[in-house]
């Protein structure tokens, strides 16, 4: 196969150093491992730096229009040097962010000094884009937006707020915030013949189904030309979504239950309109014991607890899927519907349906040691769903407060969820065992957030709704960033063609 591939039998023998200072290893590039062998790694050692200046001055333009509202990625001073088969080396300028440990090679420009391009599947080595929204730090367990990190916000802010920050950079004045909140209620009612558009679909419709043709449907209602210059337009655009979203997500559970449409009310907070769209008159789910106000407003509070949670979680793959639907300047609510498709993928946005599945099939605490044996057996592949994560080799900030949070609420409303024991003895269980320790497999936000969402009576087909309701924020804060951002490219990766040489009919 791969002697069809002339590019990458190139890369094979391609061995990148990095100068005495650099701190990264050649096992960094481990996506050249398939396409060769160590022994061509290791018979490279010529330094000439043939395409040198051509590169490092295009990379040097390139640093130039790096952008970020904190002012961009930086050189770090540090070079790597790439060795090619033919003996000759290229110096590529080694990146860092304004903040965190990361490092970055700055291939741009690599094909033309090489011939060369990278093959990096799954983009799992590969930043894409600058940005100066949300910072993670898997190692640490670390999750910030903004700068703020997003346990402080869920505890002294809201959703609503929190919305401004990640689209707008800081957090309010108290008279930026107010004006925010009336702008957010001027646009929070879904058109009535939008409404109308949920009587065709058929009975049974995924909600995730209705909630992707639904935004994608927005463009046809709100076809406003959108100048990539005008901010104005943007922020029209980011607000009518985040309004209108909470009663997208709402009429989703209406419908399907056959109950009239509920309109939102002005004086209620996002989450608590939330609940009122979706649950009318009696304002809480069946299974909640006390309905009265004090508990609708701690139920509301732990919906916005979940919304602000998360609301951004960096280069996801929806997010980055967004940023890629943007990139060709196609309008918002195309480029967020595309987010909630992306979103509905069972490796995405799925995972906490998962763990009630999981929770179910084990049924008692006392099935959990049996349970967490097949895990370490890898029996039948099964996996400790809401554990683990590609970026956090720690606890998930998230999955920490929200745990906490999901045990005091379920007491408050008095919710006797057996789920939520087996739950507790599966963490316990397995933050003790060898095998998720050496693995550094952690609760992720997922292990918790479903066991909350279903004591409150959100219906389980409806989880990956209420991630996308939250997550609304942070697509249309990405596309803003990104749009708004000097020298737009359209995302276009490569391949390494697998298929038939040129052949006659
Ligand atoms: C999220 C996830 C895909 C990240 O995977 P990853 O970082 O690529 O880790 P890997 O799949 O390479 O796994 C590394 C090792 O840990 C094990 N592992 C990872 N997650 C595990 C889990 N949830 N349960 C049991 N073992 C797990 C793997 O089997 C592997 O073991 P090995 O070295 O003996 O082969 C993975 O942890 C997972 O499947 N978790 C459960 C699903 C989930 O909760 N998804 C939501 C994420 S927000």
């Amino acid at each position: 196969m791969s002697s069809r591939v002339p590019a990458a039998n190139m890369a094979m023998a391609a061995l990148l150093r990095l100068s005495s200072r650099g701190t990264c290893s050649s096992s960094m590039f481990s996506s050249l491992g398939p396409l060769g062998g160590s022994s061509s790694v290791s018979s490279v050692s010529s330094s000439v730096s043939f395409f040198s200046p051509r590169f490092l001055s295009s990379s040097a333009s390139c640093l130039g229009v790096a952008w970020s509202e904190t002012g961009g990625a930086k050189a770090s001073g540090e070079v790597a040097k790439l060795t090619m088969p033919s003996g000759d080396s290229v110096d590529i300028p080694i990146l860092v962010p304004t903040y965190g440990s990361d490092k970055f090679l700055d291939v741009k420009g690599l094909k033309k000094a090489t011939g060369c391009f990278t093959y990096d599947p799954g983009l799992m080595e590969t930043a894409t884009c600058q940005s100066g929204i949300t910072f993670l730090d898997g190692d640490n367990g670390v999750c910030c937006y903004r700068g703020y990190p997003v346990d402080q916000l869920a505890q002294h802010s809201d959703f609503v707020t929190t919305a401004y920050l990640l689209l707008h950079g800081d957090l309010p004045t108290p008279e930026q915030d107010i004006a925010w909140r009336r702008e957010l209620q001027k646009y929070m009612v879904v058109n009535t013949r939008l409404v109308e558009f949920y009587r065709s679909f058929p009975d049974g419709a995924h909600p995730m189904a209705q909630m992707n043709s639904v935004v994608g449907a927005m463009s046809a209602f709100f076809p406003v030309s959108l100048d990539p210059n005008d901010k104005e337009q943007h922020i029209t655009a980011a607000t009518r979504l985040i309004a209108k979203m909470n009663m997208i997500a709402a009429l989703i559970y209406r419908t399907d239950k056959n109950k009239s449409v509920i309109y939102p009310r002005q004086d209620l907070t996002y989450a608590e309109n939330f609940m009122y769209m979706t649950f009318g008159d009696c304002t809480l789910p069946p299974g909640v014991v006390n309905h009265d106000m004090e508990t609708f407003k701690l139920v509301a509070k732990a919906i916005d607890a979940f919304l602000i949670l998360h609301a951004d979680h960096e280069q996801n793959a929806s997010t980055s899927t967004v940023r890629i639907a943007g990139s060709s300047q196609a309008n918002p609510y195309a480029c967020v519907a595309a987010g909630v498709a992306s979103l509905w993928g069972p490796a995405h946005g799925g995972a906490n349906e998962a763990v009630i599945q999981m929770l179910e099939k084990i049924g008692r605490p006392e099935n959990v040691p049996q349970f967490v044996q097949d895990v370490k057996n890898k029996k039948d592949g099964v996996r400790l769903m809401g554990f683990g994560h590609r970026v956090y080799k720690n606890f998930d900030p998230r999955a920490k407060y929200f745990g906490e949070l999901v045990i005091d609420v379920l007491d408050k409303l008095g919710v006797e969820d057996p789920h939520l024991d087996v739950a507790r003895a599966l963490q316990e269980a397995a933050l003790n065992d060898p095998y998720f320790v050496e693995r550094k497999l952690y609760p992720n936000v997922d292990f918790w957030t479903g066991i909350m969402l279903r004591g409150i009576g959100i219906p389980t087909n409806m989880f990956t709704v209420m991630f996308a309701l939250a997550r609304t924020v942070g697509w249309i804060s990405q596309w803003k960033e990104m749009v708004e951002q000097p020298g737009l490219k359209i995302t276009r990766p490569r391949q390494i063609y697998i298929g038939q040489p040129i052949r006659s009919m």
